[in-house]
């Protein structure tokens, strides 16, 4: 068996170790994955000691996204955007750090949820490592326009500034703004703060959505709770991140081991469960 985890700090809860057992048995991939409880102050010596055990790679997640990345020899596209890795390869060569959630929310926004991006208004809210991982795949699908509204405005522009050649070559609008002066008339508003985890509600005002829009949450379970009900009582269509989390994850299998597996019975199941 190959070992893979998700290293990060709290873990306990990660849904990732079942998610990679269905991909595995799916795919007939000689994989074996579990959760890595990582010291806060520890997350070097705890990869190394991992790596050197035989391990092949890992997901990496809060709050050692942008440690996970400066750790490795060579990095993705995508993870040098963002600054931050969530899912490291093992290789002879050297650690490899990729970055999978952009690709995992696009895939869940665009072909789950049926909503193409292209062209549309898009609002992200927050700046953090959520936010940035997210920030260069969305860039991509060629929105109109897209505003990071963070709570720290200076993190908002920093991510701005570090997107703003890829935001030109894709023919993006791109602003940062503060959560009250981010404007109106939105037709997909991205929730990428930790706000609901501090006992926060929805940082920014109804008045953001657009008729119809879709108000998505990154994060899934109760953490998601009130987002999606804030989404409901503004007439927007409410979708948590849960689909996001699987997507990522069958394009970090991808980066493993070269074999895709199929999203949708996994996300089905999921959903039931958590019914
Ligand atoms: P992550 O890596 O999960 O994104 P993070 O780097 O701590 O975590 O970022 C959390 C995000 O949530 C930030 O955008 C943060 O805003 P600041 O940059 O101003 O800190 C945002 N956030 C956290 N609590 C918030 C709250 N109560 N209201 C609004 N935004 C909040």
């Amino acid at each position: 068996m190959d070992r893979y985890a998700v290293a990060g700090n709290p873990v306990e809860h990660s849904k990732s170790p079942v998610i990679h057992a269905r991909f595995a048995a799916q795919t007939g991939e000689p994989v074996e994955y579990t959760r890595l409880l990582v010291p806060l102050d520890a997350i070097a010596p705890t990869l190394r000691a991992f790596a050197d055990g035989g391990a092949k790679g890992c997901n990496v997640t809060v709050p050692f996204k942008f440690e996970a990345y400066a750790m490795a020899t060579r990095t993705s596209e995508r993870a040098a955007l963002a600054r931050a890795a969530n899912t490291l390869r093992f290789d002879a060569e050297g650690w490899y750090a990729d970055n999978t959630d952009g690709a995992g929310l696009v895939a869940d926004v665009q072909a789950n949820a049926g909503f193409a991006i292209a062209g549309r208004q898009v609002l992200l809210v927050g700046a953090g490592g959520a936010a940035a991982g997210v920030l260069g795949p969305l860039l991509q699908q060629r929105p109109r326009r897209l505003v990071v509204a963070n709570r720290t405005p200076g993190k908002a522009q920093q991510l701005v500034d570090s997107h703003a050649a890829l935001a030109r070559q894709c023919d993006v609008e791109l602003q940062a703004a503060t959560l009250e002066g981010c404007g109106t008339g939105f037709d997909l508003v991205l929730n990428a703060t930790a706000a609901s985890l501090h006992g926060g509600g929805v940082p920014v005002a109804g008045a953001v959505l657009a008729r119809g829009a879709l108000a998505y949450d990154m994060m899934y379970g109760p953490a998601a709770a009130g987002f999606l009900a804030w989404a409901r009582e503004h007439g927007a269509t409410g979708r948590d991140g849960l689909g996001m989390l699987v997507e990522q994850a069958a394009e970090s299998f991808f980066v493993w081991r070269g074999v895709r597996p199929a999203t949708a019975p996994v996300l089905a199941e999921l959903r039931a469960q958590a019914d």
